[in-house]
């Protein structure tokens, strides 16, 4: 028997973060793996990264009152209703933390963002991956799938991986069918990209029930995923709850900083997304004509599927792109095997992109000056 400190139960089964994709990019590669913004984030925000630097022999503010405030000028939530984290990764992780534990299950669809079920694990819960219906959370599997256990659903909208969505009147349904004592979890961290009527991030919920929290990112629309910026919304019980967890003095305050100045930059928000749908429309259109599949495409990036061609994989599509130095993501580890997942890149990063997606279906051989290439 091995001596020393154990693990608590359900650590092992978390896959440690160092993605094994993002080992060893070609060097000069364009990374289109990880829904980072391609027009980065607005000038405004660097400078004020910049400017708040001279601040770092003090602690940042704790309660992030500057940044809750433009949060609630740019999104017309309640500032006290808003907590915020070194991403969301960190108010999701804590929100789990908070009300899951030994003995409970996490329920999250199964394709879906890999992260959820280490929250589940990290908190010594169970996570558990229910059915969905063509890649997007299935109410009706959900609410059959609550036992006793169940503490906290947990699901992202519109999805990653999907890009699919579910309407507002569906997340309600699922609200009303879960017990009180459920936590509801709905990570919108492509809320801004969605372009359809009838959907709605979950700040309604959040807002007029007591179990539904809500989290938002800095690291998509607002391009500061470098920064790790993030928050929660819920009621302020449960605000003050998932507080106790989260880490003292989190959000650096040149992060900070940058969010305020970030959020008040309407026009570089509304270029960023003007550039994200025209891209994914296109992008979407031109794969279904080669015969891939298109799940959706609600976020700033396309997933797309193997099935109808044969002879074609998502596996040597990923390696041909690669070689080629295009890196886009497998998502086996989202639950959607057999499917790649490009992030909307710029102009010309989309036209090569298309160019060598194309020359992989229709069997492009390696030009002689590739070969060899790593
Ligand atoms: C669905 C979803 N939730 C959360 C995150 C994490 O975002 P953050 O950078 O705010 O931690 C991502 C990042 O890709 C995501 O796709």
């Amino acid at each position: 028997m091995s001596e020393g400190p154990i693990p608590r139960p359900g650590i092992a089964a978390i896959r440690s973060f160092t993605p094994d994709h993002a080992k060893d990019p070609p060097p000069g590669s364009i990374r289109l793996w990880a829904n980072e913004s391609s027009l980065g984030p607005s000038p405004k925000a660097i400078e004020a990264y910049h400017a708040a630097a001279a601040t770092m022999v003090r602690y940042p503010d704790g309660s992030g009152s500057a940044i809750r405030e433009a949060i609630h000028q740019r999104y017309g939530v309640d500032p006290k209703r808003i907590l915020m984290g070194v991403g969301s990764d960190e108010v999701l992780n804590a929100a789990v933390r908070a009300f899951a534990g030994f003995g409970d299950d996490v329920l999250a669809p199964t394709a879906t963002f890999p992260m959820y079920r280490t929250y589940a694990n990290a908190a010594g819960a169970r996570p558990i991956a229910v059915r969905d219906r063509a890649f997007t959370a299935d109410i009706d599997a959900i609410l059959a799938a609550v036992t006793p256990a169940t503490k906290v659903v947990i699901f992202a909208n519109p999805n990653n991986p999907s890009g699919t969505y579910l309407p507002r009147a569906e997340v309600e349904r699922l609200r009303a069918g879960l017990r009180a004592d459920i936590l509801l979890v709905i990570d919108a961290a492509y809320a801004e990209y969605v372009e359809q009527p009838d959907y709605e991030p979950g700040v309604l919920l959040a807002d007029t029930t007591p179990n539904t929290v809500m989290s938002r990112t800095f690291s998509k629309v607002h391009g500061l995923a470098g920064l790790r910026l993030g928050w929660l919304y819920a009621a302020a019980p449960i605000i003050d709850v998932v507080g106790r967890v989260r880490s003292s003095f989190n959000v650096p305050a040149p992060a900070q900083a940058a969010g305020v100045a970030a959020l008040a930059d309407r026009a570089h928000q509304e270029l960023v997304v003007a550039h994200c749908r025209r891209w994914r429309a296109t992008l979407a259109q031109r794969l279904r004509g080669l015969g891939l599949t298109v799940s959706g495409s609600e976020g700033n990036f396309v997933t797309f599927g193997f099935d109808g061609l044969a002879g074609r994989t998502a596996d040597a599509a990923e390696a041909y792109l690669r070689e080629r130095k295009l890196l886009v993501r497998g998502m086996a580890p989202f639950g959607m095997p057999g499917y790649l997942r490009v992030t909307i890149g710029q102009d010309d990063e989309m036209a090569t992109f298309m160019r060598v997606i194309e020359d992989y279906v229709h069997g492009v051989p390696p030009s002689p000056g590739e070969r060899g290439k790593g």
